[in-house]
């Protein structure tokens, strides 16, 4: 599931001006077409790229044939062992933790702290607003069929709490900023479109059809709606003293 609304060119802006323009040996911390290909576009020294899911193992190497794509868990004590990285990013991987190995996102910032010898950019979404609005409802049914669909949702974190988990890690935070989030028939599609998918795997079929005619007036009402602004991105940077 992509993050809604994002602003890969906003976000990505702001980390490279709090950067400047030297980049050293860079690890994607949690790897995808978004990060990668931006990351792809920098001169750095070396570039590594992890992610858990094999599915995306096909697509990263097109997109940056000079990376280095690891495939491995965090919580695999030998992963990356002894290397370090000039600048890491994290980006949506917190909120995304969770729908991999439950629990480990409280821990994941320490694992990664051994890793850091300079900056660390993260990217983040805020938990969706709990507003009654109709992107609320779209939220709330893409997380029940997803449920339902017997699968792990993914669990955003507020920026404060993140913010705070990366100090009590060792990491000393520099800069926040976040974005509100432009949400429009993207995002209605495409979060509609992932419960949808999870129809299928629902026990009762019965329920399955009735949650559809559900998706499908939701769709339509939150379409015409027509584009608004609802929730929001956060960027964090952080220094590491080696
Ligand atoms: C939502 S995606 C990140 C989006 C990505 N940065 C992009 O630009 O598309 C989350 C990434 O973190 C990885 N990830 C999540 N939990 C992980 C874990 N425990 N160990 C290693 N990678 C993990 C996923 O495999 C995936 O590559």
């Amino acid at each position: 599931m992509s993050p809604p609304g994002r602003r890969e060119d906003a976000l990505f802006e702001w980390i490279g001006k709090v950067n400047g323009p030297i980049w050293g040996d860079v690890l994607d911390a949690g790897t995808g077409a978004h990060s990668l290909g931006w990351l792809a576009t920098l001169p750095t020294r070396s570039l590594t790229a992890v992610t858990v899911e094999d599915w995306r193992l096909g697509e990263l190497p097109t997109i940056a044939p000079r990376a280095r794509i690891v495939r491995g868990r965090w919580t695999d004590p030998t992963l990356l062992h002894d290397e370090t990285f000039d600048q890491v990013l994290v980006d949506y991987v917190i909120g995304a933790i969770d729908g991999h190995e439950p629990y480990f996102q409280y821990d994941y910032l320490a694992r990664l702290r051994p890793h850091c010898r300079g900056a660390v950019y993260l990217v983040g979404l805020e938990p969706p607003p709990r507003d009654g609005s109709l992107l609320d409802q779209v939220c709330r049914v893409r997380d029940a069929c997803i449920l339902l669909g017997g699968h792990r949702m993914y669990r955003e974190y507020p920026c404060e709490l993140v913010r705070r988990w990366l100090e009590a890690a060792g990491m000393h935070v520099t800069d926040v900023r976040v974005f509100p989030n432009r949400i429009g028939a993207r995002f209605v599609n495409g979060q509609l479109d992932v419960a949808k998918r999870k129809l299928p795997l629902f026990t009762d079929q019965a329920l399955a059809r009735a949650m559809e005619g559900q998706i499908e007036s939701l769709r339509a009402s939150a379409l015409a709606q027509g584009e608004r602004t609802w929730g929001a991105d956060y960027v964090i940077a952080a220094t590491v003293t080696p």
